[in-house]
């Protein structure tokens, strides 16, 4: 038999109710909130992710599912939405009208990685893009959203956690400072951060291999070195937290795995997902328009990763199961066959309904029906036939009330919406 690929994963019905029912909050509180949904391709040139990401990322470097397509061209499933998200911005010059544009998008991302409980190699995000805002308002506001999506599906125990990366002014003190400690601590670090410690310092600050953890214990933080503009928008961006009533941690070495960032990073994290404990991350990128061809606008943004929050919502997929409202128990083959009629002409009605189309014994019938959890059963045998009256019963209440045939999906509908 042929299984799924490692690391990929099905979501089958009774779990995916669970999913259409985050989808929809999101979708609902992303409207209220002025976004609007883009839909971008799975696959992109490579170039679009080895320049935004960067090259020395784990994304980049490591794990994303890379190949020459059959004319040669070398392409990418998308291991992230930003840098499609931004592309689109560009090259259909979303900004003419107004820079400012929020826009959402909900679809699967690929990674490499090594699989566990909460990190997948098709995984999905819910992702939200605030482009051409340069205000720290815009990251708290992203925030916000996050911290409210997360109470509407009932999470506990989610914490946001805040930092600052500074900008090009800022940032090149702060490399010097820990380019100095990095090497008095050289030979301890691991092989990756040998490599990148040069090029790209401030990827050793995200390295999770222990003996690295340990040799920068002592590294300077970027939020010590924030310029005066840097340092302003950061403190309007707690500011802002605080009125709105979002506790938030600020956690100096969250410096995130994607060499886009600039000022604000954020990351809501919780206890329930084990090693995996990022729930959503995300910052702003104020650079990243320009450097893939834009006008020199700014942006922010953030991902969910949807798996993880549909292993930790205090939501029960089984409270989303959809019920019949009707099930029709058809006794013999011509019973059986005005009912598949009448099965689907409710069905056309928008009534939820289903049938045996087996031949099938009222007993197992009835059962089905519990199994199913419908809401009513109408019955329908030869007695039925004879006299043009079908039997509907509710099975809540045990009720049975006769529904003449004449006219009988209107009295169903009627009956079953009132
Ligand atoms: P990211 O931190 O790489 O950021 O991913 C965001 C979220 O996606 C993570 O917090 C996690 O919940 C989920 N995630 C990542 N990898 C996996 C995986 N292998 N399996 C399951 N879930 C995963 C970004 O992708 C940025 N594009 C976010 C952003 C948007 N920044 C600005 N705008």
């Amino acid at each position: 038999m042929i299984q799924l690929i490692r690391g990929f994963k099905d979501i089958l019905p009774g779990e995916v109710e669970l999913w259409q029912k985050i989808e929809q909050e999101a979708r609902t509180l992303f409207e209220s909130f002025g976004f609007r949904e883009i839909r971008i391709p799975i696959m992109e040139k490579t170039e679009l992710f080895k320049r935004s990401i960067g090259e020395d990322t784990d994304i980049v470097e490591k794990e994303m599912y890379t190949f020459a397509d059959r004319g040669g061209d070398m392409v990418t499933l998308r291991p992230e939405a930003t840098a499609s998200i931004v592309r689109a911005y560009i090259q259909h010059k979303l900004y003419a009208p107004d820079p400012a544009q929020r826009l959402y998008m909900i679809g699967p991302m690929f990674r490499r990685e090594r699989p566990q409980k909460g990190r997948y190699r098709q995984f999905y995000q819910i992702d939200a893009e605030v482009l051409g805002v340069k205000s720290p308002l815009a990251d708290a506001q992203l925030i916000y959203l996050l911290v409210l999506l997360l109470e509407r599906l009932n999470v506990a125990g989610a914490e946001a956690r805040i930092n600052s990366l500074g900008c090009h002014a800022c940032r090149p003190d702060f490399r010097a400072a820990l380019q100095k400690l990095l090497a008095s601590v050289g030979d301890r670090l691991c092989e990756d951060c040998t490599r990148r410690k040069d090029r790209n310092p401030l990827r050793v600050l995200d390295c999770k291999v222990p003996a690295c953890r340990e040799a920068l214990s002592d590294a300077p933080s970027v939020v010590d070195y924030l310029c005066d503009d840097c340092r302003r928008d950061f403190d309007e961006l707690q500011a802002a937290l605080t009125s709105l009533g979002v506790a938030y941690i600020v956690d100096k070495r969250l410096v995130r795995g994607l060499d886009y960032y600039t000022r604000a990073t954020f990351e809501i994290q919780t206890g329930e997902l084990g090693a995996q404990s990022a729930v959503a991350g995300g910052g702003r990128y104020d650079k990243l328009v320009k450097e893939l061809g834009g006008p020199d606008l700014p942006a922010t943004g953030f991902a969910i990763g949807f798996d993880r929050l549909a292993e930790i919502v205090g939501l029960q997929a089984g409270d989303y199961q959809p019920r019949p409202d009707v099930f029709l128990a058809a006794l013999g083959e011509r019973s059986r066959s005005l009912a598949f009629e009448w099965c689907c002409r409710l069905g056309r009605e928008g009534i939820r309904v289903e049938m045996e189309l087996g031949d099938k014994s009222l007993k197992s019938l009835m059962k089905s029906a519990d199994r199913l959890g419908a809401a009513h059963v109408l019955m329908i045998g030869d007695k039925e036939r004879e006299e043009k009256v079908a039997l509907l019963r509710n099975m809540g209440t045990k009720e049975q009330i006769a529904v003449p045939f004449d006219g009988v999906i209107a009295t169903v509908k009627r009956l079953l919406t009132k």
